[in-house]
């Protein structure tokens, strides 16, 4: 099979009327609630245990969803495993084949996608239509890596021996999601899984189940076999249930922290008659640092932190958190970001104005205001107030500072808008502070002089640098992306590595030195 070269999905041009029209007539022709089922093989069961709503009008009902069971867990794995021989020898140029179709199924679909994103997740227009090509995307990416990674790799060949190296499928993989990328990130875990010849058990997030739904039909309408890719909706429960089933090869998790440590020990507990370690692919979350030196072009600087920061109400792996900024423009930059935080627009995901859309549910908001109250009392806010839309869970961003080096703010993932300032003497004293922390996922310097760039990348922890731009916004192919240290297993989803978590080599040495053949 030849295929073009991968080339990102482009992202619609939102400044045009027209674009920005289909979009909200696709959102004003949604049908919702959706109903998402646990759907194993042919099998579907309707149910409605589980509601998910829109973030900015709660009462809207996006999907009601069937919640798994743990025998429902143990049914899907079972049917995963029924269809693994068949799906591992197909070949991967056919495999990629139905990968390729399902990218197509979605980008006739795209204006209804990234309206579902925008409703269930309150993902504000422009990123639910970048969630949706990303997702395109990993199914391009991980199609065209297949067909490579199926060639196997070269060796070493010396006179009388052949030696072949070979990529085999592991089995059954248990893809649990997120939310806060809620087509993309699921459809990446599952497509590189099932592009080297795995087959699924999807558990989207409680938050998502109707972009969860999309991702599995996509694939089926793609030509992925039922038994290969199944969907289980459910909570936390039902991916642990999912997780610990002995016939479980891969748990492919995006997520926090805490719940990747959980996977890890689920993993590492191998009961007796077990004939496969379960190998964790884990990706969790940061505590993002924005360095700002001296020589920083701050016409550059202010406008990347708060997009870093309070895009999508700070509700990504990779939003900015903490600036450490050089004592000699403490000052001017903080006055410049309450500035332009006072500038920011609060308001509902549909709103092609609005800049910090609602977070995710209610004990989002509680969570994130009650760290906010803790900045007021422990720090010195810089933010101005806005006003807040009345319904909806709503967060005001909030840029602090003076906190001390203790604080929780400083070490805690918030996942919400709020942003905290710190002075350093240097840039040598804010890669001490960013090396003190468990966490590394990404990372911004902003900085003129190329010593400085080459001195901070050579120390920088983290697992996507990024110099004078954002923190967000990494793009399959162009920026692989993933945490080290505590925020994952150094994973880099969206590169050319990636589908090596999936996949076992298996090298085959043969003796030719034969005396002739037994025929
Ligand atoms: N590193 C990355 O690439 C990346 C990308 C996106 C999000 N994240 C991280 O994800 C987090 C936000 O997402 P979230 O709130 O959905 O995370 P979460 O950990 O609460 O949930 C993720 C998934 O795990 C499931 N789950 C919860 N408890 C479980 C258990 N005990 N066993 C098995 N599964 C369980 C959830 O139902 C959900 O499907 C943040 O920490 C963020 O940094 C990381």
């Amino acid at each position: 099979m030849s295929l073009p070269p991968f080339a990102n999905e482009p992202v619609l041009e939102l400044r045009r009327a027209s674009e920005r029209a289909k979009l909200t007539a696709a959102l004003g022709e949604l049908e919702l609630p959706l109903r998402v089922p646990v759907w194993i093989g042919e099998k579907w069961r309707s149910g409605d245990e589980l509601v998910s709503t829109d973030p900015g009008a709660p009462e809207r009902v996006v999907a009601r969803s069937a919640s798994a069971t743990a025998d429902e867990a143990a049914d899907a794995v079972d049917a995963a495993r029924a269809a693994f021989g068949p799906w591992a020898a197909t070949p991967a140029a056919e495999r990629a084949g139905a990968l390729l179709r399902a990218a197509a199924w979605m980008r006739e679909r795209r204006a209804q996608l990234a309206a579902l994103v925008l409703r269930e997740c309150a993902k504000p227009w422009a990123e639910a239509d970048a969630d949706v090509c990303e997702a395109i995307d990993f199914l391009e990416f991980y199609a065209r890596g297949a067909i490579e990674l199926a060639e196997g790799a070269a060796l070493l060949q010396v006179p009388g021996e052949r030696n072949e190296l070979r990529y085999a499928p592991r089995g059954v993989c248990a893809v649990i999601a997120p939310w806060n990328f809620p087509l993309a990130i699921p459809m990446g875990m599952t497509a590189a899984a099932l592009a080297t010849g795995n087959t699924v058990v999807l558990k989207p997030a409680e938050q998502a189940p109707g972009c969860g739904l999309r991702v599995v039909e996509a694939l089926r309408a793609g030509g992925v076999p039922a038994g290969a890719i199944a969907l289980l909706p459910g909570e936390g429960e039902a991916g642990a249930a999912l997780a610990r089933h002995p016939d479980v090869a891969t748990i492919a998790f995006t997520g926090s922290g805490p719940v990747g440590l959980e996977l890890l020990r689920i993993a590492a507990d191998v009961p007796p008659g077990a004939r496969q370690l379960k190998r964790v692919v884990a990706e969790m979350g940061g505590k993002n640092c924005v360095i700002v030196d001296a020589d920083a072009d701050l016409d550059e600087a202010v406008p990347a932190i708060l997009a870093s920061a309070f895009g999508y109400a700070g509700q990504k792996c990779s939003a900015a958190a903490r600036v450490l900024v050089h004592e000699a423009v403490h000052d001017v930059l903080v006055e410049r970001l309450a500035g332009a935080v006072a500038g920011l627009q609060v308001g509902p995901a549909e709103d092609f104005a609005s800049d910090v859309p609602p977070v995710i549910e209610r004990a989002a908001q509680q969570r994130v205001r009650s760290y906010a109250e803790r900045a007021a009392a422990d720090g010195t806010l810089v933010s101005a107030q806005h006003d807040v839309p009345g319904e909806g869970w709503y967060c005001l961003p909030v840029i602090v500072g003076g906190l001390p080096a203790d604080s929780a703010i400083l070490r805690d993932e918030i996942f919400g808008p709020l942003l905290s300032v710190e002075p350093v003497r240097d840039v040598d004293e804010a890669c001490d502070r960013i090396d003190a922390l468990p966490v590394a996922l990404t990372g911004a310097l902003f900085a003129r002089n190329p010593r400085t760039v080459a001195r901070v990348v050579a120390r920088s922890p983290v697992g996507n640098l990024y110099v004078n731009r954002s923190t967000t916004g990494a793009m399959v192919g162009r920026q692989p992306f993933g945490g080290n240290r505590l925020s994952g297993t150094g994973t880099k989803a969206g590169g050319g590595d990636y589908l090596l978590h999936f996949v076992e080599p298996r090298v085959v040495t043969e003796n030719t030195l034969r005396h002739g053949l037994v025929v």
